[in-house]
């Protein structure tokens, strides 16, 4: 049976948060420093991404970049600008061709002007795609993107657009980051911690949780398969029929 086939009969998730943690670790390992581990990560992101493309995985979501990783010495922060700069120059027309979407979540202000017109104009080409929606957060943290929200029903409040009766967790949602997209269904993190470190803390509210000791940059199909099995081994535990969970697996709350 090819992957394709397995795949079929698995329950898939639609949309998969990662937390890509363990680059530095996986350098320190070989004696390196700290950005080769990143530059190593980049190639476990590409393939994911083309994984998820060939898997019917709909959307995928990267924490590349925290609000809290400015914090890290000033030579990482610049190496990871640039990898970042050099990535998305390098790999935007292979995406496109891909039919990947392309959108980056965060606040980008903080980025140079030439990062920030290099993701403008990968999310400009590539907006009509609709075969992998890639989300990129990037200077993003859960924590801002409801406080962001917050802040724009409380100036259609002040301006009498709404009531406070309108303020509801439907009316939130729809200014939060990814709102067109259904809410991660499998959140994995590599690296060994068990925590979500300030990524979509709103939308992942009823979303599986898989952690995994394997560091990114050697987070390969195997393991990404391991992941997706345990998903699937999962959904089975709501106790409904199969035909009440598929189409809407990881959104059963309780
Ligand atoms: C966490 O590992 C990783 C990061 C802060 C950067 C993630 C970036 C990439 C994988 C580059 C590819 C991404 C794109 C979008 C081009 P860590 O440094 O915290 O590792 P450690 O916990 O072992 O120190």
């Amino acid at each position: 049976m090819t992957t394709e086939q397995k795949d079929i009969q698995k329950i898939l998730p639609q949309h998969v948060a990662v937390v890509m943690d363990g680059n530095g670790r996986w350098a320190k390992k070989r004696f390196l420093p700290r950005t080769a581990g990143h530059k190593a990560g980049v190639k476990s992101t590409r393939r994911l991404v083309e994984l998820c493309s060939i898997k019917g995985i709909g959307a995928l979501t990267l924490f590349a970049f925290s609000s809290e990783n400015w914090s890290r010495p000033d030579q990482e922060v610049s190496s990871l600008m640039s990898l970042f700069l050099s990535t998305l120059n390098s790999e935007l027309n292979k995406l496109h061709e891909q039919g990947v979407r392309i959108r980056f979540i965060g606040d980008r202000t903080r980025f140079s002007e030439k990062l920030q017109a290099s993701i403008t104009a990968a999310e400009k080409k590539t907006e009509a795609n609709s075969k992998l929606k890639l989300n990129i957060a990037a200077n993003y943290g859960g924590r801002w993107d409801i406080v962001n929200a917050a802040r724009i029903l409380s100036r259609k409040l002040v301006n009498g657009d709404i009531t406070e009766n309108q303020i509801t967790e439907q009316a939130l949602t729809r200014q939060l980051c990814l709102v067109d997209l259904p809410e991660p269904d499998l959140f994995i993190r590599t690296g060994g911690e068990q925590r979500i470190s300030n990524f979509l803390l709103w939308q992942i509210a009823y979303t599986e949780l898989f952690f995994t000791d394997t560091l990114w940059p050697e987070f390969n199909d195997a393991a990404f398969d391991e992941a997706l099995d345990w998903y699937a081994t999962r959904q089975r535990r709501f106790g409904k029929t199969g035909d009440q969970v598929k189409g809407t697996p990881g959104r059963q709350t309780g």
